[in-house]
């Protein structure tokens, strides 16, 4: 049985997890979020005290991290050494950190192994930043979802609001803005859309309107 593959790349808070997990769901594939894994190694750069300026270091590091991505009723679970930081991986200080740590080609070479073996033997919807363009060139969909910066921040903004939690709009906005300036200037993989990518603006559409056309693209080439 051929394997299908759907790549979902774009920056940051444009909607790719929540879209992915139920595009994963509605098709039966596995869901696979590598921010998760990035987000992962920052956590524990910053628990161990590694120096994040330092690629060799962090590689070291990668190396000695087991990092599990569990899949549940309740949602994708994260597991870095057996700790749950699902929710850990989302704190700013990790958010703040993730690009930097990311930005490094010894630690990408082998997120890049971890996750392409990942989809080795299921089918996959896959999101992150260079899905499309490095990680699974061959996939038969490939989205590059956007939003406007605006309209990612108050998204985010509402998500942090179930949490509980009350940030102000405009560093959200700053953050996010950062972070994605980062993912595009770096020199390696950076954030950029496949040249056989679909682009979704994503910005005045809900996410069953989002998945809906994933979706339709995606049974077209099934
Ligand atoms: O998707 P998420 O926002 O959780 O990703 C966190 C960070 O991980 C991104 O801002 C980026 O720096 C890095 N990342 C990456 N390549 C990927 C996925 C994420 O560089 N494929």
């Amino acid at each position: 049985e051929r394997l299908f593959q759907i790549a979902i790349d774009g920056p940051a808070a444009a909607g790719k997890s929540t879209v992915a997990k139920i595009v994963a769901k509605a098709l039966g594939f596995v869901y696979i979020d590598t921010g998760a894994m990035y987000r992962s190694l920052t956590y524990k750069a910053l628990k161990t005290g590694t120096d994040m300026k330092n690629g060799i270091k962090l590689k070291e590091l990668l190396d000695v991290t087991d990092i599990v991505l569990k899949h549940s009723e309740i949602g994708q679970r994260v597991f870095v050494d057996g700790e749950d930081v699902s929710e850990r991986i989302r704190y700013p200080d990790v958010t703040a950190q993730v690009s930097l740590v990311s930005s490094f080609g010894k630690v990408r070479t082998e997120m890049v192994r971890r996750q392409r073996k990942l989809a080795e033997h299921c089918s996959v919807v896959m999101d992150g930043r260079d899905i499309g363009t490095h990680v699974l060139p061959r996939a038969q969909v490939k989205i590059f979802l956007k939003a406007s910066v605006d309209e990612r921040a108050v998204r985010r903004f509402r998500e942090e609001e179930l949490k509980g939690l009350h940030p102000s709009i405009q560093a959200l906005r700053e953050a996010i803005a950062l972070r994605d300036k980062k993912d595009m200037e770096r020199t390696i993989s950076p954030l950029v859309k496949a040249k056989d990518a679909i682009e979704l603006d994503t910005t005045s559409l809900s996410v069953d309107e989002v998945v809906d056309r994933i979706l339709n693209i995606a049974k077209e080439r099934i």
